[in-house]
């Protein structure tokens, strides 16, 4: 009987996003790949990429905003604090924060996945 791989064994593949001089900063793209939409940015020359639909009501993350966030925690010994600048991405539909680098959802325990992205001979790729 043949063995399947193992998960961990199977390489990863690369999605091509755009040539890098098509996808300068300050700019964002929404890619199909199979039935996964994932929303890529271009914050100062870093690319980040997640998923691309709110888990509230689907509304495309790749149009919403990008600012910072009010934040109140320990850490800021329960004062608010203004952190994170550029790097909030408030969904379009009804205005959820999520961490554009790391994916989770402000105020809620959960996150949105994020993905890797690599240039690569000019070009911007999605490893998944
Ligand atoms: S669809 Fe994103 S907050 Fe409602």
């Amino acid at each position: 009987m043949p063995q399947q791989p193992s998960p961990s064994s199977r390489s990863k593949r690369k999605i091509t996003v755009a040539a890098v001089e098509d996808f300068p900063p300050g700019t964002r793209m929404e890619v199909q790949v199979g039935r996964a939409v994932i929303a890529v940015f271009n914050i100062d020359g870093e690319y980040y990429a997640l998923y691309g639909r709110c888990p509230h009501q689907s509304a495309p993350l790749s149009r919403g905003r990008l600012q910072g966030t009010v934040i109140c925690n320990a850490e800021t010994g329960w004062e608010t604090e203004w952190a994170y600048d550029g790097e909030v991405l408030v969904c379009p539909g009804h205005g959820m924060e999520y961490h554009l680098k790391s994916g989770k959802a402000f105020g809620y325990t959960f996150k949105l996945r994020t993905y890797e992205v690599v240039v690569e001979e000019g070009q911007v790729k999605l490893v998944m």
